[in-house]
């Protein structure tokens, strides 16, 4: 009798420290609205936050479609493309483009999207969709027969 009551005593006291601890552990996770916000924000799926904050700046959203093939060719492929820096195929010397225009349009649009020997992946529009490198490479080639 004695040594139940006790364990009930012991059981009681030791309900009441976990009790205690868990409590005293709940307050200290506690974050204000501000830590919360910055918490999810941390939390949340990639994209999802960038989405919202680079919509204003991102040029495909803000002009509202892809650009055009000659638009991406004159703002990013001209460094190279124009002078032949690095080897790479001149736009309108049909002697560059001819053997390139060989190999098939899926080839070139790989070699643009993910690189070629000294070009790079992209051209270097990292900003840029596989559709809009897709007609940047049209673009080239149309006006280099
Ligand atoms: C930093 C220089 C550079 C930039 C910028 C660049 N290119 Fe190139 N590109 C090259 C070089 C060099 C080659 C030749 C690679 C070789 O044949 O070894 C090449 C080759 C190519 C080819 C032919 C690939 C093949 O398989 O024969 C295509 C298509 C092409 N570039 C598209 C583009 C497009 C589209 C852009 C712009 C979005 C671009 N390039 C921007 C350097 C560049």
């Amino acid at each position: 009798m004695k040594q139940s009551k006790l364990v009930a005593v012991s059981a009681v006291f030791i309900t009441a420290l976990v009790l205690g601890a868990c409590s005293g552990e709940k307050e200290e996770v506690k974050l204000t609205a501000q830590q919360e916000t910055e918490m999810s924000e941390r939390l949340a799926p990639d994209g999802e936050v960038a989405l919202a904050s680079e919509v204003a700046s991102a040029p495909v959203a803000s002009t509202g479609g892809s650009r055009s093939g000659e638009d991406v060719y004159n703002s990013k492929c001209t460094t190279c493309h124009a002078s032949g820096a690095a080897g790479a195929p001149i736009l309108g010397a049909t002697e560059d483009w001819g053997t390139r225009a060989g190999k098939g349009i899926d080839t070139l649009y790989t070699s643009a999207i993910s690189g070629f020997n000294g070009m790079p992946a992209k051209g270097l529009c990292m900003d840029c969709s596989d559709d809009e490198l897709k007609a940047a490479v049209d673009y080239m080639v149309e006006n280099s027969q």
